[in-house]
Parts: structure tokens; sequence; C-alpha cells
């Protein structure tokens, strides 16, 4: 079975991208096993001096979880035009150990408008080198009219197109990867 890692760059308790992982578990159904990382919010700020071992306990918890994952899913908004920052003092943490290194990684940013904090993102993926297909990255945009509170996608184009970026991510992520 698959074993996924899901990141969610929203801090929020009442997180639109959360529902949106809750919309993207029921599309899975039994074709994988998710994990959500409790909240990059635990994560400390990132420090090179500190990036040593034996790391800090919330860093190596992260590490073990990437580790022990197959694929990641990294669903997130965009704030201030850019990527949150703690979701991206989280992959911070990850470029000395290389835990995304041939990782394949679904990307959704489920935001407003979204489009600086996904390019950004696909960026920082590239130099870790995870693996994105551009199959497995979707941009949302205006994603809180998109999703209800029970997790089910209600624009049917934006159910389309996660369903798909999904059923490629399930499949052979690497067959149009950026690798
Ligand atoms: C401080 C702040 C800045 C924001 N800046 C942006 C932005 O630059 N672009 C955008 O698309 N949405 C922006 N938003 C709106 C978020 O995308 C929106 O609140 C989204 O639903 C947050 O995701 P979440 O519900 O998963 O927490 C911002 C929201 C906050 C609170």
């Amino acid at each position: 079975m698959t074993h996924i890692l899901v990141i969610n760059g929203s801090t929020r308790a009442a997180s639109t991208n959360g529902l949106f992982i809750k919309a993207i578990v029921k599309l899975t159904g039994d074709r994988a096993h998710f994990t959500l990382y409790p909240s990059v919010a635990d994560l400390p700020p990132f420090n090179p001096d500190l990036d040593m071992e034996p790391a800090a306990a919330e860093v190596a918890n992260f590490r073990a979880m990437l580790a022990s994952s197959d694929r990641v899913l990294i669903c997130t908004p965009e704030y201030a035009m850019g990527v949150p920052g703690t979701l991206k003092n989280a992959l911070d943490w990850t470029v000395s150990s290389a835990d995304f290194r041939l990782k394949p990684v679904m990307l959704v940013t489920a935001s407003l408008s979204g489009e600086k904090a996904h390019a950004s993102l696909l960026e920082t993926l590239k130099v870790i080198e995870a693996v994105v297909a551009p199959e497995t990255s979707v941009l949302v945009q205006f994603a809180r009219t998109k999703v209800n509170a029970e997790g089910l996608i209600t624009d049917p184009e934006t159910r389309n197109a996660i369903g798909n970026a999904l059923d490629s991510f399930l499949g052979d992520p690497c067959a149009s990867s950026n690798l």
C-alpha cells in the first residue's frame, strides 16, 4: 500500500486546504494510505547553525515521517503573494537532509489567487529534487468557493483537475516528471 505524507501549508483550524485534503483522501479511497503531518507550525525557525545532528526533536520527527513515506501531498494557500512562511520554513529544514530527493510530490495550491506561491513552490521542490510531474500540480483559484465543509469539491472543473492529478500521482509520477 502506498504511504502518502500530507503537509498542509495552512495552520488554520478551519482551513480550506484542510477541506481539499479531506476531498483528496475521499477521492483516493483504498488506493493509498495517508498520514497528516500535524502542523508545520510545530517546527522551529530554520537556522543553519542548528541544522546538525542530533536534530531538534520536531525536526527529527518531520524528517522521519518524510523518510517513511512513499510520496508527499502538499496543499497550501498563498500569503502576501508568496509561500506561507511556516511551509517554506519546513522545506528549508529538508535541504541538507535531502528528505525530498526523488520523492514524488503532488502539489495543490488552493487559494484566492495563488499563482506566485504555486510557481515559487515548484522552484523550491525542484531544487530539493522532489519529483513533481506537471500532471500532479494543480492551482485552485477562488478555492473557498469550490469545496464544501464535508470535503466535497463542488466545482466540476476543479473536481476533474484534482481527480486527474490524483490518478497520475497514484500511477507512475516519474513518467513525465522534472527528472
Ligand atoms: C495574511 C493573509 C494574506 C493573504 N494573501 C493572499 C495572497 O497573496 N494570495 C492569495 O491568493 N490569497 C491570499 N490570502 C487569502 C488566502 O488564500 C485564503 O484565506 C485561503 O483560504 C487560506 O487558506 P486556508 O483556508 O487553507 O487557511 C491571504 C490571507 C491572509 C490571512
